[in-house]
């Protein structure tokens, strides 16, 4: 039985032993003080656990509608899967993306490939684990290609109008404290803002009032290497962090990716 179905119970059974007056409910003042003191420590507990589990048969529901979406038939018909999210469904962060590549559409699950494997490498140095924040994209499926083409292609705006509110129902669902939007395409679906990166990132916005801190997308840091760039995107998440008021070590703080 659930404690505060428990503690009802006993509730229940106290009131009406002293409503049919057949004697009076004895209790020691250590016991009670004892269950005053954990009672709402353990229904707080539970409630938190019922709040979870709500939020992740939510999101399951909303996957459930994502995976045989046809909104866009040309990406119905050209992707091997639909690509949700992943991470926390209590996350404080969740790191916005912009479309699934070739990998992620191979495993099923955002920022997977290289420069998911930097992304996880950011996050770790936040001293997060890759499974403490959530991860999404603006669009479920991987933008087409034309066939024996390699690479990827950026989403057209359509295309990200159409996927958008699946995205919103996870932001919704998840309520992070903050979200992260990676790269120009991130800050469109979400913001419809088009700006230059170096206009937009390092800086609070808003989404929907949740703040929102833009900077690059890890794959832009794969294509240019220079120090200068790597370290924005980390002074960017060190204001995520100061705005989580997490704890900054001075390894943190002079920290390069
Ligand atoms: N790039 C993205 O924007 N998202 C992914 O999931 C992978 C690469």
């Amino acid at each position: 039985m659930q404690f505060p179905s428990a503690l009802e119970t006993v509730l229940t059974t106290l009131e009406r032993i002293r409503d049919e007056n057949l004697h009076r409910p004895r209790v020691s003042r250590t016991t009670l003080e004892t269950l005053n003191r954990c009672a709402p420590q353990k229904i707080d507990i539970n409630e938190t656990k019922r709040a979870r589990e709500s939020k992740i048969d939510m999101l399951a529901s909303v996957q459930a509608r994502v995976a045989p979406c046809i909104k866009c038939p040309h990406l119905a018909s050209s992707r091997t899967q639909t690509v949700f999210g992943v991470g926390n469904p209590d996350a404080e962060i969740m790191f916005v993306g912009e479309a699934p590549g070739a990998d992620e559409d191979a495993q099923g699950e955002p920022f997977v490939g290289r420069a998911g494997q930097l992304l996880t490498r950011i996050i770790k140095a936040m001293g997060f684990a890759r499974d403490d924040v959530y991860i999404a994209n603006i669009l479920k499926c991987r933008p087409n290609i034309p066939a024996g083409s390699f690479g990827n292609r950026a989403p057209t705006p359509l295309e990200m109008q159409t996927c958008r509110p699946y995205l919103i129902e996870q932001i919704d669902i998840i309520q992070p404290k903050l979200i992260v939007a990676l790269g120009a395409a991130a800050v469109e679906g979400l913001l419809g803002t088009r700006g230059t990166m170096r206009e937009l990132r390092g800086r609070w916005h808003s989404f929907n009032g949740t703040p929102l801190m833009i900077t690059y997308h890890p794959a832009y840091l794969l294509r240019n290497q220079s120090p200068s760039e790597k370290r924005k995107v980390w002074e960017d998440m060190l204001q995520v962090l100061e705005r989580l008021e997490k704890p900054i070590n001075e390894k943190q703080r002079n920290y390069f990716l």
